[in-house]
């Protein structure tokens, strides 16, 4: 006998499978559509979507309220902390941040300690992910700036290791990461066959700026980051990263574009074996944020003019820029309350990225699907992530239902992640994840969280 099969996620442990049947939601089907009706998992997949689903008796019910369902977001670009920096963030607090978020899938960075560039590291990260993280996970192989690793970036040892793509910093430091040598760079390019996802900003004209900007032992204001690492930086990394792509027919994934004439160059110069990535910040922030913010708004690449903002938009409307990752790089408040040049680079993103973009398309500048687009089906196919991204029979049921009417303040009291404070705190947002669901699990559900779900390991075809 079912007496209340409404599922109260706090409660239900241990999980009793991965049946679901989502009832009474707006469906976001993947050809842009949008339907009422009703969804059915079974077993942690889709198994039928239909306006008139007869209820079923021996299925937990998540109530959708009428709110809309969206294929849950695959995040890639992410800097989770685990191992090493643990006191900034963890893949615990990094992956309920996620489930708060929408987030239900993430593809993390090797910048931890140690770093990701070896096959034990990496099996490390997937083993403690395997562990504790509440959604999907993958995790990159970083490319060592001396060379040194290149035997653990060539076909074979990327297929076995199983990351998602290597991670090449072409500038702004990280210690071995950093590989701004042009001759390491290259052989980079020639080893191995997997996506190459570039941090396109260029060492040497970082340091000569430094060098000439900034007068030592001085802590100027923190809007000169953006003056230090400049545009043509990035451009000038972005092009080298083209070249290379090129001259070797290499997968390369430009992360987090930050500037306009970056767009506008690959407007006309992006083959088909490139693509791209832009973050809520670079869209939606600008060097005026740091006036309100001061070092909270510093990251790298750093916020540039609001006809940055600009462009960028449009590159990303007309498919240009491929796809929206947070970048979510959480340092501890103390940390970012210190001066300029003292302060780390970098903001927390998780929790806010699908209610900033969801805002910006109730406010008429792209549609539900666009958004969904960006933030689940162009992740999963630029990573060759299969059945993922899309509501359809036979993929995961990896989902998020979004309240597209209340309207939210962003406060930093309401962060999961372990940093506490969003750039975007007092911010008025509608779609927020009233609840996410992984593989069939209920994660997250109006504000509570199953601390029971776990994600898998993301699979990425060749
Ligand atoms: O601002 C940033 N911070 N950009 C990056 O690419 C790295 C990140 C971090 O890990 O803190």
């Amino acid at each position: 006998m079912v007496t209340d099969p409404t599922i109260a996620c706090a409660h239900v442990s241990p999980w009793p499978g991965r049946d679901l049947q989502v009832r009474d939601v707006s469906l976001l089907r993947s050809d842009g559509s949008q339907e009422p009706g009703h969804l059915l998992v079974r077993d942690g997949r889709i198994a039928a979507i239909a306006a008139d689903l007869p209820r079923q008796d021996d299925v937990p019910v998540l109530q959708g309220g009428g709110h809309l369902l969206m294929p849950g977001v695959i995040d890639p670009q992410v800097h989770f902390r685990d191992p090493g920096l643990t006191r900034k963030e963890d893949l615990i607090t990094a992956s309920r941040a996620c489930l708060r978020g929408g987030v239900t899938g993430y593809l993390e960075m090797p910048n931890t300690i140690p770093p990701t560039v070896n096959r034990a590291a990496l099996q490390a990260k997937l083993d403690r992910a395997a562990a504790v993280s509440r959604v999907h996970y993958g995790f990159f192989i970083g490319a060592c700036g001396d060379g040194s690793n290149l035997a653990d970036l060539t076909s074979e040892a990327t297929a076995s290791g199983q990351a998602c793509g290597v991670k090449m910093f072409m500038g702004t430091g990280h210690g071995v990461l950093e590989c701004s040598d042009p001759e390491v760079q290259e052989q980079v390019f020639a080893t191995g066959d997997k996506l190459i996802a570039v941090h396109a900003e260029d060492q040497q004209r970082i340091l000569a700026r430094r060098a000439a900007l900034l007068e030592p032992g001085t802590e100027p204001a923190a809007d000169c980051h953006s003056e230090i690492q400049d545009e043509q930086a990035a451009l000038l990394a972005t092009r080298r990263a083209l070249e290379l792509s090129n001259r070797h027919g290499r997968r390369l994934h430009i992360l987090h574009l930050s500037t306009g004439i970056e767009a506008e160059h690959l407007r006309t110069h992006k083959p088909p074996q490139v693509t791209t990535e832009v973050t809520p910040q670079h869209l939606l922030l600008n060097r005026s944020a740091y006036e309100r913010l001061g070092t909270r708004a510093q990251m790298n690449p750093p916020l540039r003019s609001e006809r940055d903002n600009g462009l960028l938009w449009q590159a990303l409307v007309d498919g240009v820029i491929d796809c929206i990752a947070t970048d979510h790089a959480p340092h501890t408040a103390a940390e970012k309350a210190r001066p300029y040049p003292h302060a780390p680079s970098g903001m927390p993103g998780v929790e806010t990225a699908l209610p900033l973009m969801l805002s910006q398309a109730m406010a008429g500048r792209c549609s539900l699907a666009d958004v969904s687009r960006w933030m689940s089906a162009r992740p999963a196919e630029i990573y060759g992530i299969p059945a993922k991204g899309r509501l359809e029979v036979g993929c995961d049921a990896d989902l998020v239902l979004v309240d597209l009417e209340t309207v939210r303040t962003v406060r930093d009291g309401d962060v999961v992640s372990k940093c506490g404070w969003t750039p975007f705190a007092g911010w008025e947002l509608v779609g927020w994840p009233v609840a996410t669901v992984v593989a069939g699990i209920v994660g997250f559900e109006r504000g509570r969280f199953n601390e029971d779900c776990r994600g898998s390991q993301l699979q990425f075809d060749p």
